[in-house]
């Protein structure tokens, strides 16, 4: 099956029930995504599929018929993007293996509401961290919505 995969068409040969997780870590080699529980609760394997966010654990490869964005796609060395540069100005992560799925929510988020409230944030990042980095969390998606603006 062919998927569109950070802008580029991939062609992979799987089962049609393997999840969207499996074919991006172990077909693609797209390890940024991470697994946690396989049962959609934590968020760690946080995709966008056209720009909406997606747990991928549970997400039937087949199933997918937009464009899929991971961490890797999100931006590059030489320009990261405003969620990335917050996340690095805040010093967010702690073990960093939940990261990616916050960051990819976070901006999920950012793209529908620019300036969330802390109760948004809160609502919107249904992502478990075990390290607790909520806080830090919070304060880098308020510093991203300002950067993104321009303020
Ligand atoms: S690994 Fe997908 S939600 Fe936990
Ligand atoms: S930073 Fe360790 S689980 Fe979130």
């Amino acid at each position: 099956m062919d998927l569109t995969v950070n802008g580029k068409v991939m062609t992979v040969d799987v089962e049609p029930d393997m999840p969207l997780l499996w074919v991006l870590r172990d077909e693609l080699k797209l390890t940024g995504t991470k697994f946690g529980c396989g049962i959609a609760q934590c968020g760690a394997c946080t995709v966008h599929i056209d720009g909406k966010p997606v747990r991928s654990c549970i997400m039937p490869a087949s199933a997918v018929s937009g464009e899929i964005t991971t961490i890797e796609g999100l931006g590059n060395p030489e320009q990261l993007h405003a969620v990335q540069y917050a996340w690095i100005e805040h010093q967010v992560a702690q073990c960093g293996y939940c990261q990616s799925g916050q960051i990819m929510a976070a901006t999920s988020l950012l793209a529908e509401n620019p300036s969330p409230s802390d109760k948004d944030i809160d609502t919107a990042m249904s992502n478990i961290c075990r390290c607790g980095t909520y806080p830090r969390i919070r304060t880098a998606i308020h510093a991203a919505a300002k950067n993104l603006k321009g303020t």
